[in-house]
């Protein structure tokens, strides 16, 4: 294994086995922006700061927690990372990619993501949760760039389905199970952590674009490298700009996921026990 992931690994590895035992979970999930109160509708054991896992660190964003937690909806267990690490935070890939390398070191086969986005196609409207069909990787920098992280990665991973197509069919079931309709699209991922302008947006949008932001592509590509089941969902959170009269700003982004919680809830709470 890459050596500057090999001990951390490891050692995260065993500091979950000392806390929480021969645990099987077949879930993990990250919450992204506003995402943090999801565990409390997800039936919360105990958690892990994310400070004892070496290269995840302390996050530096406001919504974002920095905490694994075990949880056990309907007595299902699955993980929780309470927070995420993004590029711009300048630490480099090791703590974002951190969460996928340690889903696949614990054998958990499901990798889902969730964050906030903007939309850019004319029918996705706040509030709107969105499937990722396919992403477009605008980030200027890939994560497997350099020595591979994994043994189990390899050097030219294969990108035909980065999101799994029977993930995405029992997030449409368990959205409907709950009477809510789950859009679908391409989301295209920056770096940040500047909003985009509107000539960015019109150009994106003609590229095939439906949604953008600033996280999960690199996730995603990682754990689809190891082999994982990957699945994500986006709460449209704004109009991306150009496409809205007023200024993009954080605050709002996390508002709107706050509103959204209770039906992102509600649909995670109804998929993991079909995972
Ligand atoms: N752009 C980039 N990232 C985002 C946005 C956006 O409009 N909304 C939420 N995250």
């Amino acid at each position: 294994m890459a050596e500057k992931y090999s001990v951390p690994l490891l050692q995260a590895h065993q500091l979950i086995r000392e806390t929480w035992g021969e645990i099987k979970p077949r879930t993990s999930i990250i919450c992204g922006s506003g995402w943090g109160e999801i565990v409390d509708g997800l039936s919360p054991v105990s958690c892990i700061s994310y400070e004892h896992f070496g290269l995840m660190g302390k996050t530096t964003v406001s919504g974002h927690k920095g905490n694994l937690w075990l949880a056990k909806p309907q007595g299902v267990e699955i993980l929780i990372f309470q927070g995420r690490r993004h590029y711009y935070e300048g630490a480099g890939w090791a703590p974002v990619i951190f969460p996928a390398l340690l889903t696949h070191e614990l054998g958990v086969d499901n990798f889902l993501l969730t964050n906030a986005a903007g939309g850019i196609r004319e029918d996705l409207h706040p509030g709107d949760l969105m499937v990722f069909t396919d992403h477009l990787n605008f980030m200027g920098s890939n994560p497997l760039i350099g020595q591979v992280p994994h043994p189990a990665i390899p050097r030219f991973p294969d990108q035909s389905e980065v999101y799994d197509s029977a993930l995405r069919k029992k997030i449409h079931q368990a959205g409907n199970a709950g009477g809510q309709t789950i859009r679908e699209g391409t989301y295209l991922a920056l770096s940040g952590p500047a909003f985009e302008t509107p000539a960015e947006i019109q150009a994106f949008a003609r590229l095939g674009a439906d949604a953008v932001g600033m996280s999960t592509v690199p996730e995603a590509m990682v754990a689809n490298a190891l082999g994982l089941k990957v699945g994500a969902i986006s709460c449209i959170s704004n109009l991306a700009a150009g496409r809205c009269s007023n200024a993009l700003s954080h605050e709002d982004v996390k508002e709107t996921s706050r509103l959204a919680l209770p039906q992102m809830t509600q649909l995670l709470a109804s998929l993991v026990p079909t995972l």
